[in-house]
């Protein structure tokens, strides 16, 4: 490519990049994936390398950031960026829009614009001759830092203007950083052992602060624009709702949560409804700010103070608050789980008292480094639980105590294990903890366990709420009279309900395992513990190691069954369970020269005839095969039944043998 044609094809691909930009960031409606892109900026990129005269200011391969600075330069703004003034409730508002009409000499009702009030940092942007020539903090208001190298790495911050631009203008938003990516990068330094962010605020002021923006450029930043400073030519009509109009035009970002409404019980409506939504936003907002919509209006008002008279932040109760921990509690869930919670001084925050916080676990508490005595900041947004975010250091008092896991739980006693590697520590009194209890009696009698019909999760929530059902055992002492006194019962189901119970006593070993509801002991890993050791005391004596060496059975699942076993409350509820009458075959375990199929990988799909899948998937496994809920490279054969779907379409397109009902039927016949 000569230089003369390298630079109309460069120009094509900055026009063609900065036209998906604006479809991807503006009208929330990209046109082509993002490698394809990413495939046109390379393009440029190399085109940039090898005639570096291409390279101008407003070409979207100028976001990936610079050689980092020695200080931020000063800024002084063309006009000078105000502030609002503040309202805390719909009198104070009302005393707002009564001070607009008075000036006015108007008692007709005002037009606003209703604009979320983004928790950012105020940024303005100068654009000359349509190109991004610098970028500015608010300082104070006056003079700010000079930003221009961090801002250009912002995707939804364009670098040339589009459409009807004037000369030169100074365009003023907010920057900020959505909640998603907030999380994303608290994850990251959480994984890296950096400190995280305490909120979406820090994070996007410290990522504006950076000297460096190459590591600006890796921050999920983005801003929305609201307002204006210096204009020079063009037009952007006459109102505040025309500009933010204009602002689209331009290619610039613009909140959609924006409305036109008349009057201030209209603006009112509008604050209610978004404090309902706030939660759903993906970014924080403090506030609504209502801003008189006529330029025409605005003039007449005019400013007090550096604040305009024509606008006001009505602010939501604030989310985070300073309190005191006066001690630490832990709950027991449904799951056995620990959660620490503190008791704190009672405090004001997102519109209620909070006296508890959740701590969610030990680790968490060690990365805040939280002790009793601190104070903290807590937060609470909406319906979401109350949190610790972090501990005000500088005023922890000398006594301040560290919080320890309890050794035993604090609801029934059993031991509380905490395993390395994982986040929370739990209760293994499984069967006979009371907070686990309707959790673990619903799995006991569900279809894959004891299969006791008609006692589902609401059945079993109503009997121990009405202290029918303390552990497992009890099911077993239920009466049709007992069963029939409770809400909503009949006589006839109460029979149904006790032939049912009688019926499940007959059971098998592999089901009675999974019954128990040992931690992260499932079906599969149930069924090879039966098949494995063949008789429920070989596997409630089996030491770790012997545990370990049945099939798909590593160190978490072994430890869970060792310390289940090892807990004296679940194993008298097993003999309570075993002398009401609960009762299986025992196995006779091959030994290895009778398990033919040892290393086959078996798939069935669709329905079996004349075999339940789950008998066959017994069988198979009894002489030695895996069977996998997935078809991959490493299936041996596909089994497929009528109605098969896409197991069967990807057992072809792999070249996976796929055989019939009738051929496995004849191959267990082999093994009888
Ligand atoms: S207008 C002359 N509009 O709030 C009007 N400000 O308390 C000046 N803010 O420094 C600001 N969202 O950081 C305006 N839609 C919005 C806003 C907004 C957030 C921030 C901005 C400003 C502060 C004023």
């Amino acid at each position: 490519m000569n230089k003369q044609a390298a630079e109309k094809h460069a120009q094509s691909l900055r026009e063609q990049l900065q036209h998906h930009n604006y479809l991807y960031y503006i009208l929330d409606a990209p046109s082509i994936p993002d490698v394809e892109y990413d495939r046109l900026l390379r393009e440029l990129e190399t085109l940039e390398a090898q005639y570096p005269h291409l390279k101008t200011p407003d070409s979207p391969t100028q976001r990936v950031g610079n050689a980092p600075l020695s200080e931020f330069t000063q800024v002084k703004h063309k006009v000078p960026m105000l502030s609002l003034g503040n309202s805390f409730a719909f009198e104070e508002l009302a005393a707002f829009n009564k001070r607009c009409q008075d000036r006015l000499k108007n008692p007709a009702e005002i037009e606003f614009v209703c604009e979320p009030k983004l928790d950012g940092l105020a940024v303005s942007l100068l654009y000359e001759k349509g190109i991004l020539v610098q970028a500015a903090t608010r300082g104070d208001g006056s003079v700010g830092e000079n930003i221009t190298e961090n801002i250009r790495t912002i995707g939804s911050i364009p670098l040339k203007l589009q459409g009807n631009y004037p000369a030169a203008v100074e365009v003023r938003g907010e920057v900020y950083m959505p909640l998603k990516g907030f999380k994303q990068l608290n994850e990251i330094a959480k994984k890296n052992g950096d400190k995280a962010f305490a909120n979406p605020r820090n994070a996007a002021a410290g990522s504006l602060r950076q000297l460096d923006s190459r590591i600006t450029a890796t921050r999920p930043l983005a801003m929305y624009c609201y307002g204006i400073g210096a204009i020079d030519g063009g037009s952007i009509g006459d109102s505040q709702w025309e500009m933010l109009q204009t602002f689209k035009q331009w290619g610039l970002r613009v909140n959609p949560e924006i409305q036109k409404v008349t009057g201030i019980d209209a603006c009112w409506h509008y604050f209610e409804k978004l404090a309902q939504q706030r939660n759903t936003l993906d970014y924080d907002i403090d506030g609504i700010v209502f801003k008189v919509n006529h330029f025409a209006l605005q003039q007449q008002l005019g400013f007090v103070s550096r604040a305009p008279r024509w606008a006001i932040a009505q602010k939501f109760p604030a989310q985070e608050e300073l309190s005191k921990i006066l001690n630490v509690d832990f709950q027991v869930g449904r799951t056995g789980a620990l959660t620490p919670v503190a008791r704190l001084e009672p405090t004001f925050v997102g519109g209620a008292t909070v006296s508890n916080a959740t701590l969610h676990n030990m680790d968490e508490i060690a990365r805040k480094d939280v002790r009793i005595g601190d104070t903290v900041i807590i937060r609470r947004a909406g319906d979401v639980i109350p949190e610790v975010v972090s501990v005000v250091k500088d005023r922890r008092p000398q006594n301040a105590k560290k919080i320890m896991l309890p050794v035993t739980c604090p609801i029934c006693d059993s031991a509380v294990v905490h395993l390395e590697g994982e986040a929370v520590a739990r209760c293994i009194g499984e069967l006979f903890c009371p907070a686990q209890r309707k959790g673990i009696l619903s799995h006991y009698a569900s279809r894959k366990a004891m299969d006791i019909d008609g006692l589902g999760e609401r059945l079993v929530e109503l009997m121990v709420d009405n202290n029918l059902l303390t552990t497992a055992a009890d099911i077993y002492q239920l009466t049709v009279d007992k069963v029939a006194g409770l809400e909503r019962m009949g006589e006839k189901s109460a029979q149904n309900l006790i032939k049912a119970i009688e019926a499940s006593k007959q059971t098998s070993l592999a089901k009675f395992i999974y019954a128990l509801g040992i931690r992260e002991v499932g079906e599969s890993t149930a069924n090879n513990l039966a098949n494995h050791f063949g008789a429920l005391n070989c596997i409630a004596q089996a030491d770790i190691d012997a545990l370990q060496q049945t099939p798909d059975v590593g160190h978490v699942v072994a430890n869970n069954v060792y310390g289940f076993f090892r807990e004296p409350h679940n194993v008298e509820v097993i003999n309570a369970l075993q002398h009401a009458g609960v009762h299986w075959p025992d196995i006779d375990i091959a030994h290895p020269d009778e398990k033919p199929l040892q290393g086959q990988t078996f798939v069935l799909t669709g329905t079996l005839e004349s075999l339940a899948r789950d008998q066959a998937k017994a069988r198979l496994v009894s002489l030695g095969a895996k069977v996998s809920g997935s078809v991959s490279l490493k299936t041996n054969y596909v089994v497929a039944g009528a109605a098969a779907g896409s197991k069967l379409a990807k057992a072809e397109q792999l070249g996976v043998t796929v055989k019939d009902e009738q051929w496995l039927i004849a191959l267990l016949k082999q093994y009888d």
